[in-house]
């Protein structure tokens, strides 16, 4: 089976669902961030200070690489991951892209709870700062086989609809 890869903008719910999800398919799951804060040894925004995002974004890059060799594998990737074109190649060949989406309010609502985590969002006006990613991003999140909205609903919620519709495509597959 191929991997299930979840994208979308930072306090869409990726890395809770992704869990939840892998759980649910008996799936490994695996964490680019997190990937990134084991091989650097450091946190994420520890790293864009210290060292830039430049860096962060190699070592993104790899985790990237890593995790789509594994299969069977629930793949939770930063929100600008796919902004890079071999990462987006890789994860498009290697896997079923899901999209997770938020109205920005509600982003805003869930980063300020982890205050100091998003270095993105670190300026004087962070919803306006959401606003603008999300613009410039659209295009690129555009590139998604499946989209579900997580602004209202909850970590079960959103597992639920992606696992539904891994299930259809796997069915479909096995009856040809
Ligand atoms: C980023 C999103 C973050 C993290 C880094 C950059 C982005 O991940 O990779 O701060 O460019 O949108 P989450 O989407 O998991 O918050």
């Amino acid at each position: 089976m191929k991997n299930i890869v979840l994208l979308g903008f930072m306090g869409t719910g990726k890395s809770a669902v992704g869990r939840a999800l892998a759980k649910e398919l008996k799936y490994r799951f695996v964490d680019t961030d997190q990937r990134v804060e084991e091989k650097s040894g450091k946190k994420i925004a520890e790293l864009f200070t210290e060292n830039g995002e430049a860096y962060f974004r190699e070592l993104e890059s790899q985790a990237v690489q890593e995790a789509v060799q594994q299969g069977a594998c629930v793949i939770s990737t930063g929100g600008g991951a796919i902004l890079n074109p071999k990462n987006l190649e890789a994860l498009r060949r290697n896997g079923f892209l899901v999209l997770l989406e938020s109205d920005p309010e509600v982003i805003l609502k869930r980063v300020q709870k982890r205050a100091g985590q998003r270095p993105l969002l670190q300026g004087p006006d962070p919803l306006a700062e959401i606003k603008r990613l999300l613009e410039e991003r659209a295009p690129y999140y555009r590139c998604a086989d499946f989209t579900v909205n997580s602004s209202y609903l909850r970590v079960e919620e959103v597992t639920r609809a992606i696992k539904k519709k891994v299930l259809e495509i796997e069915g479909r597959e096995n009856t040809r």
